[in-house]
């Protein structure tokens, strides 16, 4: 099988408040978007990166001249207005500009997740014969007790079975052309699509939970940052 994985790097990172966006933010040692990019980079079941770039992104232009270079080759695409967008213009480049067929796999992995780990990636890498046509994400089971306010308000109106509800992290996967498709035609249709998962869904197809580690956060506030330190730092912690 042939396995690209694209990297949607083009947000400006608004919740985080900082002065660039969060994936370039420094974090142990290197910036946010290098360790989520070191999961994938020199993996042999890996075909390469593309990562969905801001045109003219001033951070992305100084680390591929100085610690992404020699790194192998990391393409860029064009951001876009949401994720879904940066994402599609990742697919499009894989078929336009690599030639890249559509039986291919992609796996999606934000840039603003650092702390992936490889046995996590592994897991997900090995489903992909259960998953042919649906594909499957990474996912850690919800552990609060969940609570549905009334409409606009914030009275509880009750609590939500947790049984089988889960909070959907990255890299998701799935075959180029059916994710391609499906986040066109969702995209088109003005579907809310937050994830991949959430374009093979409206597709009507039914992606595979495949749970993960719950320290693959998405740095989103400032406080994240801290907690990414701590996992990286302590890796067994
Ligand atoms: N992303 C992207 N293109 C966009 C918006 C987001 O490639 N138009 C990427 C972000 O760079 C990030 C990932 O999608 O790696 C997850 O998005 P999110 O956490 O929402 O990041 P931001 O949109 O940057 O943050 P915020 O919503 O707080 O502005
Ligand atoms: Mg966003």
């Amino acid at each position: 099988d042939v396995v690209w994985v694209v990297i949607p790097a083009a947000g400006v990172g608004a919740r985080m408040q900082a002065d660039r966006p969060k994936q370039y933010l420094p974090l142990a040692g290197r910036s946010v978007i290098e360790h989520a990019l070191a999961c994938f980079t020199g993996h042999p079941s890996l075909a390469g990166v593309v990562v969905a770039i801001t045109d003219g992104d001033p951070y992305w232009a100084e680390l591929t001249a100085t610690s992404l270079s020699g790194q192998g080759a990391v393409h860029t695409a064009p951001g876009g207005r949401e994720r879904a967008d940066s994402v599609l213009n990742a697919l499009d480049y894989l078929v336009d500009t690599l030639q890249v067929t559509a039986d291919a796999w992609v796996l999606v992995h934000d840039a603003a997740r650092p702390c992936l780990q490889r046995a996590d990636l592994e897991r997900l890498l090995a489903v992909r014969e259960q998953c042919v046509d649906a594909g499957a994400l990474l996912a850690v089971p919800v552990r609060d007790t969940m609570k549905r306010a009334q409409p606009h308000s914030l009275r509880v109106a009750r609590t939500e079975d947790r049984d089988g509800l889960w909070h959907a992290l990255t890299p998701q996967m799935a075959r180029l052309g059916v994710l391609r498709t499906a986040l066109a035609t969702a995209l088109a249709q003005g579907a809310t699509i937050t994830d991949e998962a959430s374009a093979l869904e409206w597709a009507g197809l039914q992606p595979l939970l495949v749970e993960g580690d719950a320290r693959n956060i998405k740095i989103t506030r400032p406080a994240d940052l801290a907690l990414a330190e701590f996992f990286l730092t302590f890796r067994s912690a």
